[in-house]
């Protein structure tokens, strides 16, 4: 493949970030050590992001499906959110990045939602780069409430059922104006989707990879992006 058939940089990378446990347990530590790791590794990802021009970041930080994990992990889970918040607002003001989040923030613990809710406002100005978390979010229950808000605009006659187009459904999804993600990276092995952006990922690039999430920085970020460069993408056509 030459230059001119090359990928441009991903507009928009997703990321299943998996394996902090294992890298917790291959070091006989307590898997919020992972977890506190894999907080550094967002870090370096948002940073890697800036220097290699990709505007909107999702990372999953915590799906519909983990509740069921030990209470003592998703307390950890939701103290390291609200540390990171706190901590890395500079960073994300100095790097003129905005936060923003998918999923059902009304679960989360209140002092959680607050600090979201101030720093998404505090960050709403900047228009550099996104980074979105996915928090409480499920590609599933996504798709339900674009569902909802779909039947409620029929229900009041606003919106004729034969006129719904896909552009109607990505246009009730939570964040309706970031493009779909062109690039999806998922750590630790694992080659599943589980539930995230399931109409959003519809004709990204896949890419998996061994090293756990707590190990995947800077070079490992860059790397990928450098994978998805060299692959063609041919949304259906020949080409
Ligand atoms: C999966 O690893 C990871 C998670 C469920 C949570 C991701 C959370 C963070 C990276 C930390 C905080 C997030 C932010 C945005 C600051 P796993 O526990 O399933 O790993 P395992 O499969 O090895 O057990």
């Amino acid at each position: 493949m030459n230059e001119a058939t090359a990928n441009k940089p991903p507009r928009h990378v997703a990321i299943i970030m998996d394996g902090n446990g294992r890298w917790a347990k291959q070091r006989g530590l307590p898997r919020i050590e992972g977890h506190r790791a894999g907080a550094d590794s967002v870090r370096a990802v948002v940073r890697a992001c800036r220097e290699s021009g990709v505007q909107y970041l999702t990372l999953f930080a915590f799906s519909t499906e983990n509740w069921v994990r030990p209470q003592d992990e998703v307390n950890g889970l939701m103290t390291l959110l609200l540390t990171f918040l706190r901590s890395r607002e500079r960073e994300l003001h100095e790097n003129e990045v905005r936060l923003r989040t998918i999923g059902d923030l009304s679960a989360l613990p209140g002092a959680v939602r607050r600090e979201l809710d101030r720093v998404i406002e505090s960050t709403r100005p900047h228009g550099r780069g996104q980074l979105i978390l996915a928090l409480n979010y499920g590609g599933r229950a996504e798709l339900v409430r674009a569902a909802r808000g779909i039947a409620r605009e029929a229900r009041a006659g606003v919106l004729d059922p034969e006129a719904i187009t896909e552009a109607s459904i990505s246009g009730h999804l939570d964040l309706p104006d970031v493009p779909d993600p062109d690039l999806l990276i998922r750590t630790s092995g694992e080659q599943r989707l589980s539930n995230f952006l399931l109409w959003q990922l519809s004709y990204a690039e896949f890419l998996f990879t061994p090293v756990l999430w707590p190990d995947f920085r800077e070079k490992e970020f860059h790397e990928a992006i450098a994978e998805f460069e060299r692959r063609k993408r041919r949304f259906g056509d020949v080409k």
